[in-house]
């Protein structure tokens, strides 16, 4: 219904989802939270794929917080166990999909670091989408890293302080490569940010839907972005500027 309505000349170029719901999902269901997380990360394959076939060429999924660490054992084990199983390398090259870690990689467990580093080599030269996962990733954990960076930097005399721009930071981030996210879509009724991408979502349009990351699907998917089209971009300029640009 929703993907008729959709202007293909017009799509977000980076999309970022911050999965939330998935232990409310189950528990509605009578369910540990963890098999909430096994659904989210199902949903997250079939996103990747809509956001592929649509022509999407940068998503970013936020799976693992600096804060998650702090979550019961249990489910923080899920979670890690999760994101090892997913590196799947077969399953990238298959789709052409290039995977960027996005976050603290060297205060990862080994195993994961190890296999995130692989596969964010082996599939640098893939093309049909770019697929960031931001794990053990906060805002200011990634802000307060690329200032320590950059005060080096300075402090080495490879850069002066006052060479120092908003360009200086944008390529100190985890998300490197990656343009700034166009659309940010949060599932699971919350309206906040969760320390995610401050720096970055400057002037994303922000979509909450009350569905949980679980019942999210391609019709939920289609929806926010025509949602997202039926909007002005203004970039701090007036209405009228940016129609007359047109
Ligand atoms: C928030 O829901 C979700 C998370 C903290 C984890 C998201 C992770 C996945 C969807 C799976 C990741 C999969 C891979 C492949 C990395 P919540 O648990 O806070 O839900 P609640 O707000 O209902 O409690």
């Amino acid at each position: 219904m929703y993907k008729e309505q959709i202007d293909m000349a017009r799509l977000p170029q980076h999309i970022a989802f911050i999965m939330d719901g998935n232990g409310r999902w189950a528990q509605a269901r009578g369910q540990q939270r963890s098999y909430g997380h096994f659904a989210g990360a199902d949903t997250l394959e079939a996103t990747l794929r809509c956001a592929t076939k649509l022509g999407i060429p940068y998503v970013t999924f936020y799976a693992f917080s600096t804060e998650n660490w702090s979550r019961p054992q249990d489910e923080v084990n899920t979670l890690l166990d999760l994101m090892l199983k997913h590196l799947e390398e077969k399953i990238f090259m298959e789709n052409d999909v290039k995977f960027l870690l996005v976050g603290d990689i060297e205060n990862l467990p080994q195993n994961l670091r190890d296999a995130s580093e692989r596969l964010m080599e082996k599939t640098k030269n893939n093309k049909a989408i770019t697929m960031g996962v931001a794990f053990n990733y906060s805002s200011r954990w990634e802000l307060a890293h690329a200032a320590k960076i950059i005060a080096k930097e300075v402090k080495e005399g490879k850069m002066k302080l006052e060479d120092i721009t908003a360009e200086t930071i944008d390529r100190h981030l985890a998300t490197g490569i990656m343009p700034n996210p166009d659309l940010l879509i949060r599932t699971g009724g919350e309206q906040r940010l969760s320390n995610f991408q401050m720096w970055q979502l400057a002037y994303a349009e922000l979509y909450f839907t009350d569905t949980y990351w679980p019942d999210f699907n391609d019709e939920c998917l289609y929806k926010a972005i025509v949602d997202y089209q039926s909007r002005q971009r203004r970039f701090g300029k007036t209405g009228e500027q940016v129609t007359e640009n047109k």
